[in-house]
């Protein structure tokens, strides 16, 4: 791309050479731009690779320009981003020039910044600027950008197989993607052409470079060993870091920002506010029936399984923890990101506290004569607000489209069939599990049962197989995981919890 900077070195060299028959001299361009020898050294290193120049090294006056060459502007339209939708820019007026030579026929070609680390070993890298022929037909072997499900964008190597479609990376890291014929939409928006490299972007490719950059980032942990990788990261950064189609199931117990902090949770909030609400844990003060929360919350939730989608294996189950009046958000959320609902389970335990109260208090606030008051409170002796003890958590059920039937997809990839080797009494939808009682052990507000995680883990995976809790609190899935002898990815946000979840989990190898 021809940044202001740039183009004033090409202005001064041509001009310079038009009118005296020969080049100037690094020295010279920098004298006469005011500039320093270096920053004038970059950007002819940056518009040699560029193919408006060449630099003979050995020579006091060796910027040769390609005169000939005339330039085409070229619309920059946006990014494309591994996973997620083509963000165009709102007006794409941003242009680039390209030497002529480099694309005939550049009428219908346009250009996206690259983000992302699937195609390195092609050497098109993050950052680097693709050319891309519009066009919705391409040969195998072709590098495509591709539009999977009006969601996806993508820029992959494209094969049309028998029965499906593969979009190959070139980064032995990722998975190919199989667009299964029929069961996705597929659109091919452009063909490539060519790339244009963002020198600084583009060191020689190692795995340790690969690793690094594809972690995310704004990963502010993380901690792999055995069996384990954690992040400390809100979810949303951390999952770039997760490959599609790489983990067997997600079991998680995620936040209900039921309090009016919207996405954001923070332990010390809820605690102050669980304080000063009577010691009643979950139920904040001021609590509002606000349909709009639910709208924000699957709002989010929505964000977060497109990517929960994406690493889940095709027929990998992903059961979420919920609220029961916001079970239906959560619910919205998993569909609107093409997730197949398939059953609502039920977490059965002790019990948890009644939260109706009477209404004595505003009753006595009313400014009526004092008899009257005895009167409307003897008259609702018996009545409450509308909450009946909780005596259960509905616990969301939902699979990532299988590839064909449930046989052809298990072959290909252990999902989408449950562990069935149970007392058929145990076979049911309702799983009875007390509520734990290690809240004073473990210094998390919503712990869950280990036992009922490890029995969900055993229903729906298969030992060695990859449990992933992006909302991971004190890692309680971590440890299921791990004493069914699964591995574990898991998520947390807070560092307290990071810490806690960690120690929890490293304990857990030691000891057994
Ligand atoms: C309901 S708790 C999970 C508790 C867990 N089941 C346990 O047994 O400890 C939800 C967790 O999600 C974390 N969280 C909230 N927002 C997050 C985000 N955007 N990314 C990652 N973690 C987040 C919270 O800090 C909290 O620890």
């Amino acid at each position: 791309m021809l940044t202001d900077k740039k183009k004033e070195v090409l202005d001064f060299v041509t001009k310079y050479a038009r009118r005296r028959g020969y080049s100037p001299s690094i020295p010279e361009i920098a004298a006469g731009l005011k500039r320093a020898v270096g920053t004038v050294h970059e950007h002819l290193q940056n518009l040699e690779d560029a193919g408006y120049l060449q630099l003979n090294k050995n020579q006091r006056r060796g910027v040769q320009i390609f005169e000939a060459t005339s330039m085409v502007q070229i619309p920059l339209l946006g990014t494309i981003v591994a996973g997620q939708p083509l963000t165009l820019f709102d007006t794409p007026t941003e242009t680039i020039a390209v030497p002529a030579n480099r694309i005939p026929n550049a009428g219908n070609v346009y250009a996206l910044r690259v983000q992302g680390e699937s195609m390195v070993e092609e050497n098109i890298n993050d950052s680097d600027i693709i050319l891309v022929r519009h066009q919705s037909v391409a040969e195998n072997g072709q590098k495509v950008v591709a539009l999977i499900d009006n969601y996806d964008t993508t820029l992959k190597t494209y094969y049309k197989e028998r029965n499906q479609i593969r979009l190959q990376p070139a980064n032995k890291n990722f998975e190919p993607i199989i667009v299964k014929w029929g069961k996705k939409d597929f659109a091919i928006q452009g063909v490539f052409v060519d790339v244009i490299r963002n020198k600084k972007s583009a060191p020689a490719i190692t795995p340790e470079r690969v690793a690094e950059k594809t972690s995310g980032k704004k990963i502010v942990d993380k901690k792999t060993w055995r069996n384990v990788s954690i992040y400390l990261a809100d979810c949303l950064d951390a999952f770039k870091s997760i490959d599609t189609n790489s983990v067997d199931f997600i079991a998680t117990d995620p936040p209900y920002f039921l309090d009016g902090m919207d996405n954001e949770w923070s332990d010390a909030k809820l605690k102050q506010k669980s304080a000063r609400a009577g010691a009643i844990q979950g139920l904040p003060v001021g609590m509002k029936f606000d349909p709009e929360q639910g709208k924000k919350l699957e709002k989010f939730f929505t964000k977060v399984f497109h990517e929960a989608l994406r690493v889940l294996k095709p027929g990998g189950f992903m059961i979420s923890f919920s609220q029961g009046r916001l079970f239906h958000r959560l619910a919205l959320a998993a569909e609107n990101a093409g997730f197949e609902i398939r059953d609502m389970l039920i977490w059965e335990h002790n019990g948890g506290q009644g939260k109706a109260f009477t209404q004595n208090h505003f009753v006595k606030k009313m400014k009526i004569p004092a008899h009257e008051k005895e009167q409307i409170i003897k008259s609702l002796e018996n009545r409450k607000t509308p909450q009946l003890r909780p005596k259960f958590e509905a616990i969301l059920l939902a699979h990532k489209p299988k590839e064909g039937t449930f046989v052809e997809n298990w072959l290909t990839w252990r999902t989408g069939l449950i562990q069935t080797d149970f007392p058929e009494s145990q076979q049911t939808t309702v799983l009875n599990y007390k509520k734990p009682n290690s809240r004073k052990l473990i210094d998390h507000m919503t712990i869950k049962p280990i036992d009922l995680m490890e029995r969900l883990i055993e229903i729906f995976t298969s030992p060695k197989q990859t449990v992933f809790d992006p909302f991971m609190g004190s890692g309680t899935t971590g440890v299921a995981a791990l004493r069914k002898n699964r591995k574990f990815i898991g998520f947390e946000i807070e560092k307290k919890y990071f810490a806690i979840a960690e120690k929890r989990l490293k304990n857990y190898e030691k000891t057994g």
